[in-house]
């Protein structure tokens, strides 16, 4: 018997309407718009408004989404929710965006593999409609970045944003959909990129906030370096593996965190820059949401048509990286 594949039937995705742009950076740091667009190629990002979290945002990108596929939240099976900024710690922003959604139908979890949160969740989602269990399983990257930011660390709180992007997968044929996935983790390079408070390590307490150990830390330097190097073997495993050649690659689609590590990425793959995907000039780092909400995008603007061939690829904390070649 024939493989049965997952395809992407639709997509979405949701941002919220405040806009930060580099000059508010300016204000109250010792940073410049200048420095902020040629280091990371990030102009402009967007912030949530207080008391609004992931699952607020993946219900927005989710309700499109299903407009356009032009069906019910309750034929929804499944729901994995990749995210490294959950509404709370439990119950899963997979549960909350369930009731919010009025998914009665569906089970579901969240994936946490930091800028990795969407392959990991694609994959795992693909995997569950592989199976023939379920049908329709809807994918969430959505991130509320802010939650986690220093914003007094120039470092770090000029490179977020926060949004959400979701795909909904349901059953294909053996030449459509994902035709391959390669994931890794080496956690050994998670002391480079971690947010220590709130977990069962260090609980929330007055020393913990005091310590700001409930905000990012990263060696900047250090992730970028794995980052380019890892991103692209990983991608250009993928197509050589599965008899393409690069040429044969319609879009390529990498997560969004540096526009220089994107720019190397590509030339390290000798792809040309028409053929990658990228928005982070207007977002920033979303981290799970920057794949789905790219791939939004490149439908709606006529980049992605049924039938390309297509390769998402990202790197994160953990450390994690994977990609996955699609025929869309
Ligand atoms: N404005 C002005 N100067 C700055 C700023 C800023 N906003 N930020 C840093 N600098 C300074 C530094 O303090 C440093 O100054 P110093 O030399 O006096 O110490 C100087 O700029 C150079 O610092 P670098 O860290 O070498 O700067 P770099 O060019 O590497 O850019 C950046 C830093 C943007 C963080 C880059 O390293 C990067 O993008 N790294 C990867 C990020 C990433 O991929 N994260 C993974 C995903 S996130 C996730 O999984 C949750």
């Amino acid at each position: 018997m024939e493989k049965r594949h997952a395809v992407v039937t639709a997509t979405g995705s949701y941002f919220p309407p405040k806009v930060i742009s580099n000059s508010f950076f300016e204000g109250y740091l010792d940073t410049t718009d200048e420095w902020i667009k040629t280091r990371t190629g990030i102009s402009e990002r967007h912030y949530v408004e207080k008391g609004v979290a992931s699952s607020d945002l993946a219900l927005e990108a989710s309700k499109i989404l299903l407009k356009k596929r032009g069906i019910g939240p309750e034929e929804i099976d499944a729901i994995v929710f990749g995210t490294v900024t959950p509404d709370m710690m439990y119950p899963s922003s997979a549960c909350l965006l369930q009731d919010k959604l009025g998914a009665k139908n569906a089970y579901g979890f969240d994936v946490s593999a930091g800028c990795c949160g969407f392959v990991f969740s694609y994959t795992t989602g693909v995997m569950l409609v592989e199976s023939g269990r379920y049908d329709k399983v809807l994918v969430i990257g959505a991130d509320v970045c802010t939650s986690f930011l220093d914003m007094n660390d120039r470092n770090t709180c000029v490179l977020f944003g926060d949004g959400a992007g979701a795909v909904l997968l349901e059953p294909a044929g053996p030449d459509e959909g994902m035709l391959d996935t390669i994931q890794h983790v080496d956690g050994s390079g998670g002391k480079y990129l971690y947010m220590a408070g709130g977990g069962s390590l260090n609980p929330t307490s007055a020393e913990t906030v005091a310590k700001n150990l409930h905000t990012v830390h990263q060696e900047g330097r250090e992730v970028f370096k794995h980052a380019v190097t890892k991103m692209a073997d990983v991608a250009v495993e993928i197509v050589e593996k599965n008899g393409f050649s690069l040429e044969d690659v319609d879009l390529f689609v990498p997560h969004q965190a540096n526009i220089r590590i994107i720019e190397s990425v590509a030339k390290r793959m000798k792809l040309p820059r028409e053929k990658v995907m990228i928005n982070i000039n207007k977002f920033g780092n979303t981290t799970a949401a920057t794949i789905p909400s790219c791939l939004d995008q490149a439908v709606e603007s006529g980049r992605l048509k049924k039938g390309d061939l297509v390769v998402i690829a990202s790197f994160g904390a953990g450390f994690t990286w994977g990609s996955a070649l699609i025929r869309w």
